[in-house]
């Protein structure tokens, strides 16, 4: 709080910048005139009602006063049509200034038409699924009044003990800028007033996905070069993308809660970026502040979160001390306004003055279409990956005799994941009414476990049997959906329940094994995976998941999903990302000595000078980037066009990509780059662009990419910088494999 006062007048002298700014742009912004003339009407309290967010939880007559006298801005949870439109009509009909109202809702992969969770869709490296499927949530949740979702969750993670997660993208910033920018499009389409459209919201803004210990709301420590290289970058592309609000988070960072932080809500977010949408808070994450132990009493909170850069306030009512504050001098009206016409500026980009209701025959017509379920299983199909197909156990035929086994094999809640408030468990198709459609009496099915916590093995003789009349054992486990998702982190990344002790017995039948996993989250379960023959990693498919599995198990199509996180052997090896930094003591992965083959009476050191688990070793259970398909591809050819890059120029890198297998399917192809020395140390490889593309048998396809020094920009803690030197380029099937080719940045222009 020391520095508030130098915020302040910092702030203040902004806000005449801005004034001024705001001076120019009434001749020539239609939506900033109408911002600014509306603010000249409204009262004080007006104003301050605008900055209110309400949880609906009563009914519509105990806010009608409230909404008469302009005191809510926004609600969020309030659910059904009529009662979207009723509380619009007090807003926009009978209050003296008939501001719309914003709806907000946690709309995260889908409305009723549930998709695989954000990390699962992620897996599909998509920017055209992402933006196709929240197209389709936006569409469904505006059917409902629903003007705004609080999504896409953009933190960037790699740590798969934290249960959110499963809202990411994943470990890596530029994959999280594509997919997050995509999503924001899906949202909002073009232009937000088109019909069907809701606002997006980039959260959790920012640093969150560095939870200490991967539990969830805890202190983050996130040094500059790191904030700006990895977690702020999927924020800008947001911005860029046109978002047109933020979330601030609930995590302390570096010492100050980011719903109260000047640094990344004015200086990065406002004066660095430039960005003129609102920023909500987290669910009371202003009062929060006097939790962490960073402001004494709620009149504290607000005045830093209304200076740091906070304009509507979400759950508490901190902001109800803004007054006083104001009466004091603590703020100013012209701070208050600017806070306002925020809100203001995105109820106008939405169309909300001319169109504040909803057609409430919509909710009949367009949900749950069967455009949507035809989308959602296609989405669903992309983002399983193929970890493991030995001896082709995968596809299965179908004519074989299949036990379908496990406690997601029916599990219509738990396969839609975390965060489905108004997603219906019975539209959910499951594994098991997809394979009896295609199977029929050729199914055996025994759940053996009830659910994926269950400690009996009530189940197992049955599970057994129907194993020991089967060609083929398809055993699907994992997490129910509520062992991931807000709150729910583990420290022990394994299967949870006795899913092991089945998989064991299952494994010593002698039956080809296929193991599913649907999941929150990556497990560390190598030792399942080294039982099973086959491995599928599903996540949370989501309303369409029976279908989805059962195009890829039975061949319909190939697998072509890639993981979009390293996963770890187990949690001890948390933090392992592609992108690590290569320390001054690197180990060759084939020159290790494990615990088991170091000699006794060793001496100390005498395991070489090198960084690894004497345990774990140093490879990960699976690298980011890695998934297989039914087919192979072979990568050859990486060819550079020139081996210098000018500062003003370009080079094309190219690779030919040939499916040598004997199936069709489709190849994520992913470009990486090392910058080998820089001002600071640079990461090992970055990821910096992916394509997808679909090969026929013996066909090849010449893959290119583009990079030019943009590409290269870093932050080195002072500032951004592209610096000349020397490079390697990786065309990959993922972050692990590949050979590398060298250019040179010049430094001459
Ligand atoms: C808290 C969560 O952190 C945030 O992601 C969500 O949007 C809000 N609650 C509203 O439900």
């Amino acid at each position: 709080m020391k520095n508030i006062s130098i915020y302040l007048t910092v702030f203040i002298l902004f806000l005449t910048f801005v004034a001024c700014q705001n001076e120019n742009k009434k001749t020539n912004d239609p939506v900033e005139e109408k911002v600014q003339n509306l603010l000249s009407q409204m009262t004080l309290e007006e104003k301050l009602g605008q900055l209110v967010q309400t949880n609906y939880g009563g009914e519509p007559d105990n806010w009608k006063e409230q909404l008469v006298n302009g005191k809510i801005g926004s609600f969020l949870n309030l659910s059904g049509v009529e009662h979207a439109n009723e509380l619009q009509r007090i807003a926009v009909e009978e209050s003296r200034l008939g501001i719309p109202l914003l709806i907000g809702r946690d709309v995260i992969h889908g409305f009723k038409t549930i998709f695989p969770i954000p990390l699962g869709m992620a897996s599909a490296w998509s920017p055209e699924y992402a933006e196709g499927a929240m197209a389709i949530a936006a569409r469904e949740a505006s059917a409902y009044g629903i003007n705004w979702t609080f999504a896409p969750m953009i933190d960037v993670t790699w740590d798969p003990r934290w249960g959110r997660i499963a809202e990411t993208s994943g470990e890596d910033p530029y994959l999280t800028s594509v997919l997050g920018a995509a999503m924001v499009k899906g949202f909002q389409g073009e232009d937000p007033t088109e019909d069907g459209r809701i606002a997006a919201c980039a959260k959790h803004f920012v640093g969150y996905g560095m939870s200490e210990a991967g539990r969830d709301y805890n202190t983050t420590y996130i040094p500059e070069t790191k904030l700006r290289n990895v977690h702020l970058r999927p924020f800008k592309a947001a911005a860029d993308a046109g978002c047109l609000t933020f979330m601030s988070a609930f995590n302390d960072l570096n010492g100050v809660p980011t719903s109260g932080n000047y640094y990344t809500l004015q200086t990065i977010l406002r004066d660095e970026w430039n960005y003129n949408g609102m920023v909500v808070s987290d669910w009371a994450s202003i009062e929060q502040q006097i939790i962490h132990g960073y402001t004494e009493t709620p009149k504290d909170a607000a005045l830093s979160s209304i200076v740091a850069g906070v304009d509507m306030e979400m759950a508490s009512r901190t902001y109800d001390n803004l007054g006083e504050l104001l009466a004091e001098g603590k703020i100013t009206e012209e701070l208050i306004n600017e806070r306002v016409a925020n809100i203001l500026r995105v109820k106008f980009k939405m169309g909300l003055f001319d169109n504040p209701y909803t057609d409430e025959t919509y909710q009949n017509t367009r949900v749950l279409t069967n455009e949507s379920l035809d989308y959602a299983r296609k989405v669903a199909r992309g983002s399983m990956v193929l970890l493991k197909n030995e001896e082709q156990t995968l596809p299965l035929k179908k004519s074989q005799k299949v036990a379908l086994i496990g406690p997601l094999t029916n599990a219509p809640h738990d396969q839609m994941g975390t965060w489905v408030f108004d997603g219906d468990e019975k539209n959910s198709i499951t594994p098991l009414t997809a394979f009896t459609e295609i199977l029929g009496n050729k199914l055996n099915y025994a759940v053996g476990l009830e659910y994926s916590r269950d400690k009996s093995k009530a189940g197992f003789a049955a599970a057994i049997a129907a194993a020991k009349k089967s060609d083929v054992i398809v055993f699907i486990g994992g997490e129910e959906s509520s062992l991931s998702g807000e709150a729910n982190c583990r420290a022990v990344l394994n299967l949870p329940g006795i899913q092991d002790e089945l998989l064991n017995e299952l494994s010593k039948l002698g039956k080809p094994l296929v193991l599913v996993v649907m999941a929150g989250r990556p497990l560390g379960i190598g030792e399942q995976i080294a039982q099973a023959d086959a491995v599928l990693y599903a996540w949370h498919p989501g309303t369409m998941a029976g279908p989805a599995l059962t195009d890829l198990i039975f061949g319909d199509y190939s697998p072509s999903g890639k993981l979009p996180v390293t996963f770890v052997k187990g949690a001890g090896q948390i933090p392992l990302y592609y992108y690590h930094k290569n320390t001054g003591k690197p180990t060759d992965p084939n020159n290790m000595i494990l615990i088991d083959d170091i000699p006794r009476n060793s001496k100390q050191l005498s395991l070489g000078f090198t960084s690894f688990h004497i345990d774990y070793g140093i490879d990960p259970l699976f690298p980011f980037g890695y998934g297989l398909t039914y087919t192979t591809f072979e990568y050859s050819d990486v060819t550079l066009s020139s081996n210098q890059l000018a500062m003003d120029g370009s080079i094309e890198a190219t690779c030919t990509i040939t499916n040598t297998g004997n199936c069709t399917a489709d190849e994520i192809v992913q470009l990486y780059v090392r910058d080998l020395f820089g001002s600071i140390t640079r990461p090992v490889k970055e990821l910096k662009g992916f394509k997808k593309i679909t090969l026929e048998p013996g066909e090849s396809k010449v893959v290119s990419f583009t990079v030019s020094p943009n590409d290269l920009e870093f932050h080195n803690g002072e500032k951004y910088v592209i610096e000349p030197g020397k490079f390697h380029l990786w065309i990959a099937k993922d972050a692990a494999s590949g050979e590398y080719e060298e250019f040179s940045l010049d430094s001459a222009i």
